[in-house]
């Protein structure tokens, strides 16, 4: 047995780090590819789901953000900043603790779940909530970055790619080769074209034989992608993909079209479902962004994409526990009893 080391020691030498450079890490990646048999028998494919929401902060940004950290503190940063639907921000917010640096959030008011909110806030980040959309903090961002001595680490900074392309080689070293198919949601685009750098880097040097096809699912209400335009007023219940000008269109466009894949929209009606099922069916709770992937595998295996028995992995990217208001509105609210063991046999109808 050999302690996991955080993804920079554990791929070092296919990432842009040296020896000097000082390494910030909370031992993130590592996730979990879990069988998902429910799913399996419902599209006659072998589905895993890569579990993102076991990262230290609880989303698969934690992979961009020790190497965007790390460069930033080796390039001589003092305060980082970022625009964020949540999970950005809770990500940059502990690893900027972890560097000593300073670290800014604009986040779209109102638009973000609970638990996102909590986690910049305890970590002591500057959070500023913007009268706008997450494209407008994107953009103010970027101008911030440019005109005053803070680092943006935002997925425009190449490094978080970087970074979040380690995912693609943890599943070919767990599975032994690349899934026939990958699922992903797609928000701001950069992690699609993320495991579309790491699934090319590994085949182009041969740990790999192939590269899957990429299919990215964005929610209908904010499918600038499939609708070829930027979307002014996107609109979703899975707040953590709610953006109508992704940073990196074309490099998902690309991804889609290199691997013959596609991107496609899913309705939220499609991703509560999905969110739903992978909670009730396959014990694992995903935040509604995350449950895009599934909604969109089970949307292609309905649309005849699919052979059966091929091997296709899911990404679910963030932990459900990130939004435990949407989690309890759904549920039926529970029962309560006095203290009598008999109360609550009757109660669960086992009396
Ligand atoms: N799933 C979750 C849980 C996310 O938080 C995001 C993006 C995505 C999927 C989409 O990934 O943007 O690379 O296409 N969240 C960003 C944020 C925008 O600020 O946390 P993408």
């Amino acid at each position: 047995f050999r302690a996991w080391r955080g993804l920079i020691e554990e791929y070092r030498d296919r990432l842009p780090v040296s020896e000097t450079t000082p390494v910030v890490t909370l031992l993130e990646g590592g996730t979990p590819l879990i069988p998902a048999r429910r799913v399996s028998r419902l599209t006659g494919c072998d589905v895993h789901l890569k579990v993102e929401g076991l990262n230290p902060t609880g989303s698969f940004k934690d992979r961009g953000m020790t190497v965007a950290i790390s460069k930033a503190v080796e390039e001589g940063a003092k305060a980082v900043i970022c625009a964020s639907t949540g999970n950005t921000s809770a990500s940059a917010a502990a690893y900027a603790v972890r560097a000593g640096l300073a670290c800014a959030v604009l986040v779209p008011r109102g638009k973000i779940a609970m638990g996102k909110l909590a986690q910049a806030l305890v970590h002591g980040a500057r959070l500023l909530q913007v009268e706008g959309s997450f494209d407008d903090c994107l953009e103010m961002t970027r101008k911030l970055a440019e005109n005053y001595p803070i680092a943006l680490v935002n997925s425009v900074n190449p490094h978080r790619l970087q970074g979040q392309k380690t995912a693609a080689f943890e599943i070919v070293d767990a599975l032994g080769d690349a899934p026939d198919v990958h699922c992903i949601p797609v928000g701001n685009a950069g992690n699609i074209s993320a495991y579309w750098m790491g699934y090319k880097e590994y085949a182009d040097d041969g740990v790999a034989t192939r590269r899957p096809r990429m299919l990215g699912f964005q929610a209908s209400g904010a499918a600038p992608l499939v609708g070829g335009a930027p979307v002014t007023h996107p609109q979703t219940i899975a707040t953590a993909i709610r953006i109508g000008n992704p940073a990196s269109w074309r490099l998902a466009e690309a991804a889609r079209d290199e691997s013959g894949g596609d991107i496609q929209a899913v309705t939220d009606r499609q991703i509560a479902a999905a969110y739903k099922l992978l909670a009730q069916e396959e014990g694992v709770f995903v935040e509604l962004a995350s449950a895009a992937s599934v909604a969109g595998l089970l949307q292609a295996h309905k649309q005849g994409l699919l052979t059966p028995g091929q091997r296709v992995v899911c990404t679910v990217t963030g932990n459900g526990l990130k939004d435990p208001d949407w989690a309890i509105s759904g549920a039926p609210s529970p029962m309560t009893i006095p203290v009598d063991a008999f109360a609550a046999a009757s109660a669960l109808e086992l009396a």
